[in-house]
């Protein structure tokens, strides 16, 4: 039984495929056009998928896509009324999924009549919450999807138990956390797909000032509703404006804070105006509000459900800020949150929701790493290494596993930045250890270094660490695992001066615990680590310079290759640049040359 998941038509594209109730292989498009955020038909990401599970498009017995145009339509029909700019893109977006044969058929240059396949359409919230509870190791939890809007609707809520999932509640367009975030994270001036993460980051350097304004724009509304106060929004008057630019498949997204909202709150800040004070205040109380509604609405959840393990979905999981403070605030005990929490992980749901719900099969499969994407053989490698000629800039040595742990493990300890490249490719937006460059967690000036020669990231937003799964009580105040970066916990005060470099402004950081058997040579790398340092923790941030994380070794050579990086591990071998860091990027330079 061979089930494709497929998000397309929408931002964070992707592709998944399941064989027997099992994941075989999950990637989001952008790692394989090269497009952040890339929307449209992932047709790379299926052929990745099909490849993956030995099959043809002709063996597929189901497709099965993230959206339901029948859901909630009397709704959707009496905003169209209201909208009918919006109600146009709509009717767009699902002409276009009605098409998916037709696309599928041009991708693979087949006729459409031989894709035997049977096509679902899963309510966007039901995929979101099957991506996360269908794939948890819980038989029973409390599950719940939060976003900005899909299908007409922000947020689901139900029981998952076994193989069904019973819903206990929905909040619908126009009340929106993900729409609240968004709005406010375009007024204090950042404007990208995606920036939300930034404004997680700022809120740490802030107080809550603003805490009654902002209970007015967004407050709980029983146990498991809230409500947006909408004369601070353009959304529910115009449409959401989301859609897709076809000349380079980015999403692009419109102003949703209202007039009103400038004349409470102040003028909007412009992109290029330096954070102030008032700022960060105004950032912190938009995440504390949030935290506020959030930990309302999860009680609520736990009491409604008799549940103490939770399984979270949909952009708003991605908070790690709040997650982190779940096992203080409710009764929840356990929570799981699968790695890509996002749109992107709609594929995952949507094709694990055909095979419990439709299907009715039995659960037989966890997600307990995140590790499905592409991987490249040795010699695969090899071949590109050996593009590379050893060189007076760059010397070439190839090692087996244990030496290779100790000299990374050394050159970190050493103040070296690492490109880590190893196995398959991460799914989701985080580096978890395979797609990672790494660095010395003790040097407190690690984060402006790669700041300044790597990542060229606002000088507020902070790294995150990973760490031995078996050393996280001795470092930080919670011990519930965090494999895929989705919480933030505080480090114990006493250890803060250890790793100060991963460390937030708050005394936080966002952690990566690493288990031996989700990734064994992490894991190795990290023990050695901790044997070279006493402190088994590395700075962990993703494989890339404002491009998607490399997918491919020859991506992640051209990344080292272009930026100051001191040493990159490509599988068994380690390409160092002899210069010190000092005379980095002179050497970048002729290294450059030389290859070209
Ligand atoms: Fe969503």
């Amino acid at each position: 039984m061979m089930i494709l998941g497929i998000n397309a038509y929408h931002a964070n594209a992707s592709a998944a495929i399941v064989v027997d109730g099992r994941l075989v292989a999950a990637v989001e498009e952008e790692r394989l056009n090269r497009i952040k955020y890339a929307a449209g038909f992932p047709a790379q990401a299926i052929q990745f998928c099909l490849d993956q599970a030995g099959a043809k498009l002709t063996d597929v017995d189901h497709i099965a896509v993230p959206r339901d145009p029948w859901a909630r339509l009397g709704k959707k029909l009496r905003f169209a009324v209201r909208m009918p700019r919006f109600a146009l893109e709509r009717v767009q977006v699902m002409r276009r999924f009605a098409g998916i044969r037709d696309d599928l058929a041009a991708a693979f240059q087949m006729d459409a009549s031989q894709i035997r396949a049977q096509l679902h359409r899963i309510e966007h919230h039901t995929a979101h919450m099957a991506s996360a509870f269908f794939v948890s190791p819980f038989d029973q939890a409390a599950v719940l999807s939060a976003d900005g809007l899909g299908d007409f609707a922000s947020s689901m809520s139900a029981i998952g138990e076994g193989s069904t999932m019973r819903v206990l509640g929905e909040v619908t367009f126009p009340d929106s956390l993900g729409m609240y975030y968004t709005a406010l994270t375009q007024y204090l001036g950042f404007w990208k797909f995606g920036d939300e993460y930034k404004v997680m980051g700022l809120a740490a350097y802030g107080q809550p000032e603003y805490l009654d304004e902002f209970r007015r724009i967004v407050r709980a509304d029983g146990p498991l509703s809230f409500r947006l106060n909408l004369e601070y929004f353009t959304h529910q008057v115009q449409g959401p404006d989301m859609s897709w630019r076809e000349a380079d498949r980015t999403p692009v997204l419109g102003r949703i804070f209202s007039p009103y909202l400038e004349k409470r709150l102040g003028p909007a800040r412009q992109p290029e105006e330096p954070l102030t004070e008032r700022h960060r205040n105004l950032a912190a109380t938009m995440q504390a509000a949030l935290e506020e509604v959030l930990v309302s609405y999860w009680n609520g959840l736990a009491e409604k459900s008799g549940q103490k393990a939770l399984c979270l979905a949909g952009g708003v999981a991605f908070n790690c800020v709040a997650n982190g403070k779940i096992f203080d605030s409710t009764p929840f005990e356990k929570v799981y949150v699968q790695p890509a929490a996002g749109d992107a992980g709609l594929s995952v749901g949507a094709a694990f929701a055909v095979h419990h719900e439709v299907l009715r099969r039995p659960r037989e499969f966890t997600m307990d790493h995140a590790y499905w994407g592409p991987q490249f053989k040795a010699a695969e490698i090899r071949r590109v290494v050996d593009g590379v000629a050893s060189s007076d800039d760059v010397a070439i040595v190839e090692r087996n596993e244990s030496e290779l742990c100790q000299t990374t493990a050394r050159h970190i300890a050493e103040g070296k930045i690492v490109g880590w490249f190893q196995g398959a490719a991460e799914w989701g937006p985080r580096a978890l250890g395979h797609r990672s460059i790494l660095a010395d967690p003790r040097r407190p000036e690690m984060k402006d270094i790669l700041n300044r020669r790597i990542k060229h990231r606002e000088s507020f937003r902070p790294f995150a660490p990973s760490i031995l799964e078996e050393a996280v009580g001795d470092f930080f105040e919670k011990t519930h695992p965090s494999p895929f970066m989705t919480f933030a916990y505080p480090v114990r005060p006493e250890r803060r001066r250890e790793i100060p470099a991963p460390t937030h402004v708050d005394g936080t950081a966002r952690l990566q615990t690493v288990s031996r058997s989700s990734s064994p040579l992490y894991w190795k790398l990290l023990r050695a680590v901790g044997e070279e340092t006493g402190v088994p923790v590395v700075l962990n941030t993703s494989f890339n310079d404002n491009e998607p994380i490399v997918c491919r070794p020859e991506e992640a050579l051209e990344c080292f290759r272009r930026t100051q990086m001191d040493v990159l591990v490509l599988g068994n071998f380690t390409l160092e640049r002899k210069h010190s860091s000092r005379t980095a990027e002179e050497s970048a330079e002729r290294f450059a040359q030389r290859e070209n």
